[in-house]
């Protein structure tokens, strides 16, 4: 496939006599499966950065009768990316509907990071088969991280007649001209591109709430460890200029948010692209370290980029919390190595160590994967004993799930299901435990919490987060929502901190340095 075929991939699927089709065929033109070698071949002088999006007239009013519903999968990126997608719906004229059936499209943006996450794709639109067959006006579309993979597009063209559209991550500025198409073709529109070297600024978005922002500041990621299908789904990592990262979050202040999540599959690698600017993460933060915006926080972040002059930065806190996830996934170095994160059980310790050095009270959680191949016992322990040495106040527990594609995926996943499950029983055991303990801790403190609204579970009740991502709950006036609020903790329980409200806090609009 050359790179002209690459850039324009746009291509109509047959829906009609579909077993008459060869298939692999014609997604020759449309998608590179995940190839370690290929995907490594990337280079880095590609990136072009459009500033301007705009959405062609000539398709403005084409939502003007009608109505969309975005299901959302997977991780914040995801959501933020929903955000964007929504924006353009509104700019086409549509009208947003939290009632699938009410719908004239329906869009799941979706998740391929572990088996399970598919399959609730899979049953989701099971059930669109219905709504399909009572409006068969209704365009349902596949978008996200699952339609970069060969095998789930090939899956839906056998099985999923009901889907009209499919297109990738890469595309989603393409959202109007990929409606248009699938309103005027009787067949499965799919545009999935391989290459991924853009940067799209001033994307329309509708952000979820008016207290907290996502803010993306790179895309994909180049570490390729080997579990991930996230390289091949999300490309390589292509940063966006710190002047329109900068423009947004100002922009983000000026309306009054409270709390900006910078968000990036590995924030660390931040700047490393650029060829013309020396500029990397603990720049950024600096930077931003200087706006009137009371909380900012990064997600996620891989060890081996994690600098000191980060470390340096992060310790001058103001409006930088005091909270790092640091995903480790192993204890064992030897797990480490086959899982190519490139920094061993020691490397990680002492980076904890450096930061616990700057910032003592910071808390560190992380991201753990059990029963990868070969993992034995004793290796298993070392994760758990790391796990206690480090002192981590929540993880995200997973067992491992072969992404087809990865090398992972041609070693042979020989820890059997029972052994899997026997590991993520302890090792959650151990995360609530530690939890509890870090809770406990609060008993009798004053906290700052950012009031985000009522409590899910009881409207009398006010409910939000720490700077270290506390859920605390809390009862006050409901005046203090979007507020930043003194709480003397008074009881605590494992996932969650309870509190009577002091005062809202003074100057709050501005990180004290
Ligand atoms: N199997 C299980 N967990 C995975 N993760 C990523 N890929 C896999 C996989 N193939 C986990 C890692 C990562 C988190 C987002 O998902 O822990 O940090
Ligand atoms: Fe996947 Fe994160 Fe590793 Fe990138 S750094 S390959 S996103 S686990």
């Amino acid at each position: 496939m050359n790179e002209e075929q690459r850039l324009h991939s746009s291509q109509v699927g047959e829906k009609k006599n579909k077993d008459a089709k060869d298939y692999s065929l014609y997604f020759e033109s449309v998608y590179v499966p995940p190839s370690l070698k290929e995907a490594k071949k990337r280079g880095k002088e590609e990136i072009n950065y459009h500033k301007d999006f705009e959405i062609d007239p000539k398709f403005l009013n084409m939502g003007d009768t009608r109505k969309f519903f975005i299901r959302t999968f997977g991780c914040q990126m995801n959501e933020h990316d929903t955000e964007v997608m929504a924006g353009i719906f509104l700019q086409l004229g549509y009208t947003p509907t939290e009632d699938v059936k009410e719908a004239n499209v329906i869009l799941l943006n979706t998740c391929a990071i572990r088996e399970n996450a598919e399959n609730k794709v899979f049953g989701e639109l099971g059930h669109y088969k219905n709504i399909k067959r009572d409006n068969p006006d209704v365009l349902i579309g596949v978008c996200g991280c699952m339609s970069q993979e060969e095998s789930v597009v090939n899956k839906i063209l056998k099985t999923y007649n009901q889907v009209d559209m499919i297109f990738g991550t890469h595309n989603i500025h393409r959202l109007p001209e990929i409606l248009n198409e699938a309103y005027l073709s009787k067949e499965m529109v799919i545009e999935v591109w391989s290459k991924e070297g853009d940067v799209i600024e001033n994307l329309p978005k509708v952000r979820h709430g008016k207290i907290k922002a996502w803010v993306n500041i790179m895309y994909g990621c180049d570490k390729f460890c080997t579990y991930c299908i996230v390289p091949y789904t999300r490309g390589k990592e292509r940063s966006r200029r710190p002047e329109d990262i900068i423009q947004e979050i100002r922009h983000l202040a000026a309306q009054g948010y409270k709390e900006v999540t910078l968000l990036g599959q590995n924030v660390n690698a931040y700047g490393k692209d650029f060829t013309d600017l020396s500029y990397r993460l603990g720049d950024l933060m600096n930077d931003l370290r200087q706006i009137d915006i009371p909380r900012i926080r990064f997600t996620t972040s891989h060890p081996r980029d994690f600098d000191d002059h980060l470390i340096e930065v992060l310790a001058k806190r103001g409006n930088l919390v005091e909270h790092i996830h640091l995903p480790v996934q192993s204890g064992s170095t030897s797990m480490l190595k086959l899982m190519a994160r490139k920094y061993s059980r020691e490397q990680y310790l002492e980076l904890v160590h450096k930061i616990r050095k700057a910032l003592p009270d910071a808390a560190l959680t992380t991201d753990i994967i059990v029963g990868f191949p070969n993992e034995t016992d004793e290796q298993f322990e070392e994760t758990m004993s790391l796990y206690e040495e480090v002192g981590f106040e929540l993880a995200y527990t997973y067992i491992y799930s072969p992404r087809e594609g990865t090398p992972a995926a041609r070693m042979e996943d020989n820890i059997p299901m029972e052994v899997k499950k026997e590991r993520l029983q302890r090792l959650n055991n151990l995360v609530n435990e530690l939890s509890a303990k870090a809770m406990d801790a609060y008993e009798g403190q004053i906290v700052e919490v950012l009031v985000e609204g009522e409590s899910k579970k009881n409207k009398d009740v006010l409910a939000g987060y720490t700077r270290t991502s506390k859920l605390v709950n809390f009862t006050g006036p409901k005046e203090i929502i979007g507020k930043i609020a003194r709480v003397k903790i008074t009881n605590t329980k494992t996932w969650s901190l309870g509190g009577e409200f002091i005062e809202v806090l003074a100057g709050q609009e501005v990180g004290v340095t």
